[in-house]
């Protein structure tokens, strides 16, 4: 592990205070205060890093970097790539942008450049070399953090060429590729390579496999433009080591492919809170937290978050006293082993100047913002055990980017309403109310850890992954999917022969007909005469309903109007020494919670605490050194029961936060932990 206790800082531009140097002095004095060992810089400091090309100015940062790990504060270096200097846009036009009706963009705003321009790469390799030559060896110099939230795409003649490279790579023959592209329809065959173009309104939008390679190539451009930049640090330091900041349910990027690239995740977390259901919110930030974790299987960085508000979003909410805390503590509950905020020093001037900061335009120390960070210093010395644990679950969700793409790309039946993440989220959000730790898998995973998988809307269904999730079963596992699962290839082209294609056996059905329904419009699912699942209510189903036909497959809950009243909504079906379950429909919040409330017991997986407690209450784990930590957090402004004292009868011990009376206090968090057996 490159670091020793669990890390709290921020992003830190100096850049912007250069002009100040006793900021910079004060900077160091309070960081200390506030209880902060590691900070983030450089990401936007290209200007000052290299005023005119070739013209390498080190020594400023180099000196604050001095200071820094002099006062005990660690740095997280950034490498500029994301926003470069105007001189260099101006001298090397190439690098900028062209969107998909091919506009080139002006200079301006930032991670707007293009992955391919040699130009470009090579530029970024020269200063990020230079950047490890005089850091890479700096014992405070912790981690290299790539950039800044990589995204987007680009549509310039270089991506055009490159994407016309990729794709001869992979097809070979034009005749593979007008195959694999269904070319035949609306008479779009290739007859030169020359032809390929990016999608555009302007021109080819409908080609569904055109679209899905765009977005894989998209998606490899992008990690090839991050591993040029690893590339030239390790060409100084080959031992460094690299992450970058992910962010909230990016769609451009597969973040399970880019993972294999780095060697922490981290990424970048800014909830909506206050503006509802906060459950639900802790809920939507749990599951992210979870991804994060599962594509490393390893802990994460958390390495941004608002400390207060966050300006960007409609209503610049302030966070109410004590939220602070709890949302970070939720972040170490699901795996991280670090609380970063976005930023130290709230900047003077332009679009941030109102964002949140741990300091803000006073500069002074006694705000309830700054209390704030360094009373959750303190709340992660005490939990300094907790560092570098893990978590072990039972259950697996697939979130699987290639399915995404190819239904968000798909025209009809999902177009109206039905959401991959959404779809995802409901699952989730079912087994984060039952109090389980889940992990996050995607088509390459292996799944023989765990006894659950739930694969939702896995439409896009390669025969590999069709191959582990029958051997999955067939050895004792526990499968649940659907609906509109198995229906194309990876080339987004229908399996002809009945659904779903190659897991009709595991499942035991075949699917005739798929009915989409408007906003306005439901479908009751009644429990199945004689199911023995024992579902105890009727479930509003919506968007869409499958209509199946049962092979082995039995039913567990049936709908119960429209023309197929009676026809199955929810089936079982064994299959080898393990059963199969097929979601037929969308269905509402409550069926999700019931179902996995019986599923887990069926599949014997306990749930963290062996009693209920009420809906705002998240319960979480994670584990390490022979020690399980169990955090209980209440999502909600007011006090609520909690059964501790049940716990610290039966062996757990109370290792941070407030116990008494079976309560846990408002926004509290409470961690135990027991000898793990
Ligand atoms: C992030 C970004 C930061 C900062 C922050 C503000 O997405 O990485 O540089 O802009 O948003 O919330
Ligand atoms: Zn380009």
């Amino acid at each position: 592990m490159i670091y020793k206790a669990f890390l709290m800082g921020a992003d830190y531009n100096p850049e912007q205070w250069l002009a100040s140097p006793e900021i910079l002095e004060q900077d160091i004095a309070l960081m200390q205060k506030a209880g902060c060992n590691v900070m983030t810089m450089g990401m936007f400091a290209w200007p000052f890093l290299e005023p005119s090309e070739g013209n390498y100015q080190m020594d400023w940062l180099k000196s604050i970097v001095d200071k820094l790990y002099a006062a005990g504060i660690y740095t997280m270096l950034g490498t500029p790539s994301g926003a470069r200097p105007r001189w260099l846009a101006q001298k090397y036009p190439e690098l900028l942008r062209v969107d998909s009706l091919r506009r080139r963009q002006l200079f301006g705003e930032r991670q707007n450049h293009c992955f391919t321009a040699p130009a470009y790469r090579e530029k970024v390799f020269a200063i990020d070399t230079e950047l490890a030559k005089t850091f890479g060896k700096h014992p405070g110099v912790l981690l290299w953090h790539l950039s800044n939230e990589y995204a987007g795409e680009c549509h310039c003649p270089l991506c055009q060429e490159a994407f016309r490279d990729w794709v001869r790579k992979k097809y070979v023959t034009l005749d593979a590729l007008n195959a694999a592209w269904s070319t035949a329809f609306w008479a779009h065959t290739y007859t030169d390579w020359s032809q390929i173009e990016s999608p555009s309104p302007l021109g080819d939008s409908t080609l569904h496999s055109l679209q899905l390679d765009w977005r894989r190539f998209c998606c490899d451009q992008t990690i090839a433009f991050m591993e040029n930049e690893t590339a030239a640090i390790r060409s100084v330091c080959p031992e460094a080591k690299v992450t970058t900041n992910m962010m909230y349910y990016t769609y451009d990027l597969n973040y399970f492919k880019l993972a294999q690239k780095i060697d922490l995740a981290a990424w970048d977390n800014y909830p909506v809170w206050h503006s509802g259901d906060d459950a639900a919110v802790a809920a939507d930030t749990a599951m992210y937290h979870d991804l994060m974790r599962s594509v490393k299987h390893a802990p994460f960085l958390l390495m941004e978050s608002a400390p207060s508000v966050t300006n960007w979003q409609g209503v610049a909410r302030q966070k109410r006293p004590g939220m602070n805390l709890l949302s970070s503590l939720q972040a170490v509950a699901h795996g991280a082993d670090s609380v970063q905020f976005f930023q130290w020093r709230q900047s003077v001037g332009n679009s941030e100047k109102f964002h949140g900061a741990i300091l803000d335009h006073s500069g002074k120390e006694d705000t309830r913002v700054f209390k704030e960070i360094a009373e959750l210093g303190s709340a992660l010395q005490q939990l300094g055990p907790v560092c570098g644990s893990t978590t072990k679950a039972d259950v697996a969700v697939l979130f699987d980017w290639e399915n995404r793409w190819a239904i968000a790309g798909a025209k009809g039946p999902f177009s109206s309403g039905t959401d991959y993440k959404d779809m995802v989220q409901k699952h989730y959000d079912g087994l984060w109310a039952q109090g389980v730790s889940v992990d996050f898998a995607d088509m390459e995973s292996t799944f023989s850890s765990y006894r659950l998988v739930i694969a939702p809307l896995l439409h896009l269904l390669r025969a590999d992954i069709a191959e582990k999730l029958r051997a999955f079963v067939a050895q004792g596992g526990t499968l649940v999917t659907g609906p509109y699962s198995g229906v194309v290839d990876e080339n987004d082209r229908c399996f002809l022969g009945g659904t779903p294609h190659a897991l009709r056996d595991v499942l035991g059905l075949r699917t005739v007909e798929l009915d989409g329904l408007h906003a306005q419009q439901q479908v009751r699912a009644l429990p199945a005469e004689g199911s023995t699942f024992s579902l105890p209510h009727a479930y509003a189903c919506t968007h869409l309903c499958e209509v199946v036909e049962c092979d082995t497959a039995t039913p567990v809950l049936c709908y119960d109007s429209e023309y197929y009243k009676g026809a199955p909504a929810l089936t079982v079906a064994s299959f080898g020494k393990g059963k199969a379950y097929y979601v037929c429909t969308e269905l509402q919040p409550p069926f999700y919670r019931d179902f996995y409330s019986r599923l887990l017991a069926q599949c014997g997986i306990a749930r963290l605490v062996p009693f209920a407690y009420p809906p705002c209450v998240e319960v979480s784990s994670r584990a390490g050194g022979g020690k399980t930590y169990l955090f209980v957090q209440n999502f909600s402004e007011e006090a609520c029961p909690f059964l501790f004292s049940e716990l610290l009868q039966s062996g757990w011990t109370l290792m941070y936060g407030n116990a008494d009376e079976d309560t846990l206090t408002r926004y509290g968090t409470v961690v135990l932990c027991s000898r793990q057996g």
